[in-house]
């Protein structure tokens, strides 16, 4: 089993930690996490959905191991990341006595591992914690690099930290349970490695992805890997987004304002969101002359075969006032002064960040895309 799993190492100093990518990591976990402990408790946080198929052996893991645990399960879906439930869950992982060294696992997708790190970060000021995504989305983008944080009703992810796991296990037999439209979700964010950094990985990705969406083992390991790959690098290099880690933004901008407009609902997921967002960014970017239409095109017939939404009237969207998208984009977390900040590439394999965007050749894009 162990030849199947391949490890790979965050490097920030003291804070550096190993992503380990492979099948059946649950069965190991306590062996892997064993080393770890400064004392030998932990409290596993997971949500009732993944508890449902996957926390047993977990448990099992751990008490093999011979560590202690506590369990504490959230309720699934992004309602789960506010601050009411953030305050119950707090309070609950208080309520078995935890001390410094006691470590957090987190269990789930990105919002069990959003909401675990932020319990990690400001828990008696700070504990260790262990990511064990169970969504492609979790395994290749938000259990890698240290944003944790929750949601207000101002906006998302407006309270956080940045706070490094100890460890990520990226069990890829987890997806054996994940419904299909989850994990082609997950594949945007894959296809975004390719798109803004590694031009030979997307166009292995335009070969090889449907083996990695039909879960077969090697191609998925492969597309797992080279994106946690990806991510640790961009992260090393700036960890606190100061510069090249907004490249990982891409799509995001224009994703973020459709996932406005949908109102975050299950009518439109973040992943498939981020993959709408590039395919409207590579569009706009062949409109300014900055990318060429058949790269363009090559994009979205990419995304499209591979069965997400490439258009706004697959999302129920076609039509929508240009203003209106303008608008949403204008509140994004990047906007400074105003100003809206894009990336946008140059071509498949190389993206820039574009501050301040020009609004009248937006807005005119905006009033023409369908
Ligand atoms: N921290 C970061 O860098 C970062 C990056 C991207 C996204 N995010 C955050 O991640 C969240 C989205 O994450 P997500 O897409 O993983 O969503 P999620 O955690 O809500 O999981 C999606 C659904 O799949 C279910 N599920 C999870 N694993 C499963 C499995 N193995 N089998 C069956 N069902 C399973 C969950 O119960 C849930 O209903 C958002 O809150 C977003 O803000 C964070």
């Amino acid at each position: 089993m162990t030849d199947q799993v391949e490890r790979l190492r965050v490097e920030l100093d003291d804070r550096a930690y190993e992503i380990l990518v492979g099948p059946r990591l649950l069965e190991s976990a306590g062996r892997e996490i064993q080393p770890l402990l400064r004392r030998r408790q932990v409290v596993i946080v997971s949500d009732e959905t993944v508890a449902r198929d996957w926390l047993p052996q977990l448990r099992d893991s751990l008490s093999e191991a011979g560590i202690a645990h506590h369990t504490v399960l959230l309720p699934p879906g992004e309602e789960t990341k506010d601050l009411d439930h953030f305050g119950r869950l707090a309070e609950e992982i208080l309520g078995f006595g935890i001390e410094r060294g006691t470590m957090l696992v987190a269990l789930g997708g990105g919002v069990v591992g959003d909401v675990t790190g932020f319990a990690a970060a400001t828990l008696l000021r700070g504990i260790d914690f262990v990511q064990i995504p169970t969504t492609l989305l979790a395994q290749v983008d938000s259990s890698v690099g240290g944003k944790t944080g929750i949601n207000t009703r101002i906006g998302k992810n407006l309270i956080g930290a940045f706070y490094q796991p100890r460890l990520v296990l990226a069990d890829t037999a987890a997806l054996t349970t994940l419904p299909h439209r989850e994990l082609l979700a997950g594949y945007a964010e894959i296809a975004k490695y390719g798109l803004i950094r590694d031009a030979v990985f997307f166009s292995w990705l335009e070969a090889e992805g449907r083996a990695v969406c039909d879960l077969a083992p090697a191609p998925l390991r492969r597309a797992v890997m080279t994106s946690c790959a990806m991510k640790a690098d961009i992260v090393a290099a700036d960890e606190r987004e100061d510069g090249d880690r907004a490249l990982l933004n891409f799509g995001h901008t224009f994703g973020h304002a459709l996932e406005t407009e949908t109102g975050f609902s299950s009518q439109l997921l973040h992943g498939e969101a981020v993959g709408l967002g590039m395919v409207l960014a590579f569009d706009f970017a062949a409109r300014m002359g900055l990318a060429t239409p058949e790269e363009a095109g090559r994009v979205r017939r990419h995304l499209d075969e591979m069965g997400l939404p490439t258009r706004l009237s697959a999302i129920g969207l076609a039509g929508i006032p240009a203003d209106r998208l303008l608008a949403h984009m204008a509140k994004d977390k990047k906007v400074r002064d105003g100003r809206i900040t894009l990336i946008l590439p140059r071509r498949i394999g190389e993206a820039f960040v574009m501050k301040d965007a020009p609004r009248d050749e937006l807005r005119d894009f905006l009033a023409t895309a369908a």
